[in-house]
Parts: structure tokens; C-alpha cells; sequence
């Protein structure tokens, strides 16, 4: 049994801010690695409930750890009211070493728009013994995002990732 502690309640997302799609490209070839739909029917792996689930596994091929840059993008609605400086900050590590912090300014979004946004992830330069470790030791690497809204966070999710192929 995992424990899995989070800073913030799903309660916390006042604005009903909900993710639709999250695709990932290799910034390079322009290769999409990933592309995950809330609705339709290209949905892949099991993930269903994007906005719901609050943690999320992903299977990497070992080539990944090699790649320069991704683009990530996001696509999300959002409720009723504004969002004023909506910023995600991303950190991840490797069992405890942290790898790299991401710090990405969403900014303002109005009430009930649907949003998309890609940000650019510079991947970390990480000693090849260390990347070795990452491959044979699934989904010990991971991640915490954190999204906040004037500052404060609304929503904590987190993420494993494996880098031994797919399932
Ligand atoms: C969020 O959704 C709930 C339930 O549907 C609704 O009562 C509330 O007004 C919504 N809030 C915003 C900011 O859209």
C-alpha cells in the first residue's frame, strides 16, 4: 500500500479548472510520444478520468531519457470565474535527488474558456550511471506538480514514470 500525501484537497480546485488532453512531442523530430484524451476515441493506456485522477503512472522507453527537449501541452477548461496568474511549478526526482524544477507562468485565463498551452521542458543533464538506475528502478522517479492561482494551490498532482518500455 502506497501513501501518497498531498497539499492540497481536490476540494481546492475552486475553479473547476479541468484537463482535457495532455500530449507530449520530442521537440526535436517533432515525434508525439504521448497523447491522452479525456473523450474520444483515441484514448490511450488507462488513463480516464484526467481531471480526477490526481496520480498518474507513465511507461517511457529508455530512449526518452536521451531526448534534449519535450513540449508538453495542455488543453483545460476552466469554470465560472477568471483565473489570474495561473502557474504550474514541477519538480522531480529520482528516489531523493531532485532532478530539475519547472516553473511555468499559465497566466490569465477567462471563465469558461477552453485552454491550450504547450510548455517547453529542457531536459536536465543527468550522470549516465544515475540514468542507468532511473531505467532498472520503475516508477521510482516522479514528480509533483503544483498549480496555483493567485498564488495560491489549487491543485497538487503527481506522477511515476517508468523507462523500460511500454506496457
Ligand atoms: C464548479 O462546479 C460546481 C459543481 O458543478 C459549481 O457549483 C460551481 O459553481 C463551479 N464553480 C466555478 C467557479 O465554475
Amino acid at each position: 500500500v502506497k501513501l501518497l500525501l498531498y497539499l492540497c484537497s481536490p476540494e481546492d480546485n475552486i475553479y473547476n479548472v479541468s484537463f482535457s488532453r495532455f500530449k507530449i512531442r520530442d521537440l526535436d523530430s517533432g515525434a508525439v510520444i504521448l497523447d491522452i484524451k479525456k473523450h474520444g476515441p483515441t484514448e490511450i493506456q488507462d488513463v480516464i478520468e484526467l481531471d480526477t485522477r490526481r496520480f498518474i503512472q507513465y511507461h517511457f522507453s529508455p530512449a526518452f531519457l536521451a531526448l534534449r527537449a519535450i513540449g508538453a501541452t495542455l488543453e483545460f477548461t476552466v469554470g465560472s470565474k477568471a483565473l489570474h496568474h495561473f502557474r504550474l511549478i514541477e519538480r522531480h526526482f529520482f528516489r531523493n535527488l531532485l532532478l530539475k524544477t519547472f516553473d511555468f507562468e499559465i497566466g490569465f485565463c477567462i471563465p469558461h474558456s477552453r485552454n491550450t498551452c504547450e510548455h517547453i521542458y529542457c531536459l536536465p543533464n543527468i550522470e549516465p550511471e544515475i540514468v542507468e538506475e532511473m531505467i532498472a528502478s520503475p516508477f521510482e522517479t516522479r514528480s509533483d506538480s503544483f498549480y496555483f492561482v493567485n498564488n495560491k494551490l489549487i491543485m497538487h498532482h503527481k506522477a511515476e514514470y517508468s523507462f523500460r518500455g511500454s506496457v
